[in-house]
């Protein structure tokens, strides 16, 4: 198994990717804890896992919120004694274009998608260098590399995360921690099924594969990146897209 004996912090768990990565993680023996807002969705998820022989729990986090986080990290540091991996996986959209895009749905998504991972890795890294290791993985997107129309908040941050990813894989190297980005492509995930079918369609023609992707793709190459295979991979910024930016 890839992650046994690990112990795996992933904001976002309760849904989407989240969840996906979550399962995957158990899967391959990691100890999870899922920090998500919503609090009775992290909890139902956290149960379907323990339910399947899992270990798994579920805290209710406001990323955003430095009170919450660093109550977190301390939480799971007492509990667990270690954070192996941590993946920065909590993200919201708030679209509109340039000219109509308010201050408020600005700041809401520079809030959770930048200030939130932020927040969380710099917590999660106090306790990385204490015990000489960690893995801390970001959720990134094709959009951090391409933009895209009606997104220049989600945008901003996305390329804000990737550029936190080199930022902090320099600094935090010399204590053995790794730090990559994933960048999906078009994932059917709740976030995305709310869009229209006409959208959905031209994402999928953007990739060469002519396909959308599915949450286990991308919950793959965070188990991957998480795991002693990457031990020399840091910096990265992984696309998981099916081909749409090469
Ligand atoms: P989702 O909307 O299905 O799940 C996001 C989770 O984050 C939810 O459970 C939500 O409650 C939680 N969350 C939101 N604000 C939070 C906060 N302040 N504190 C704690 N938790 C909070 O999203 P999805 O689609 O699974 O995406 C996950 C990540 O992957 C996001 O960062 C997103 O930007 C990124 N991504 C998704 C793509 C897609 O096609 N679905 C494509 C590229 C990137």
């Amino acid at each position: 198994m890839k992650l046994q004996n690990k112990i795996a912090l992933i904001t976002g768990g309760a849904r989407g990717i989240g969840a996906a990565t979550a399962e995957k993680f158990a899967s391959e023996g990691a100890s999870i804890i899922l920090a998500d807002l919503n609090e009775e969705d992290v909890q139902k998820t956290a149960e379907e896992l323990k339910a399947k022989g899992y270990q798994a729990e579920g805290r209710a986090v406001n990323v955003t919120n430095k009170d919450d986080v660093e109550a977190l990290v301390q939480g799971v540091q007492s509990d667990y004694g270690q954070i192996d991996a941590l993946v920065n996986n909590a993200g919201i959209t708030s679209d509109a274009q340039l000219l109509k895009m308010t201050e408020e749905q600005w700041d809401q998504v520079i809030d959770v998608n930048l200030k939130g991972v932020f927040l969380v890795s710099q917590a999660a890294a106090q306790a990385m260098k204490a015990q000489e290791h960690g893995v801390i993985l970001n959720a990134s997107s094709v959009v951090g590399e391409y933009g895209n129309f009606g997104q220049t908040n989600y945008a901003a941050t996305k390329f804000g995360v990737n550029g936190m990813t080199k930022t902090w894989a320099k600094e935090l190297g010399r204590y053995n921690i790794r730090v990559n980005s994933v960048a999906p492509g078009f994932i059917l995930t709740p976030m995305t099924e709310e869009m229209p079918e006409k959208v959905l369609n031209m994402m999928k023609e953007k990739s060469v594969l002519n396909d959308l992707g599915r949450p286990e793709d991308i919950a793959n190459a965070y188990c991957f990146l998480a795991s002693d295979e990457a031990r020399f991979i840091t910096g990265t910024v992984l696309n998981v897209d099916g081909g749409v930016v090469m």
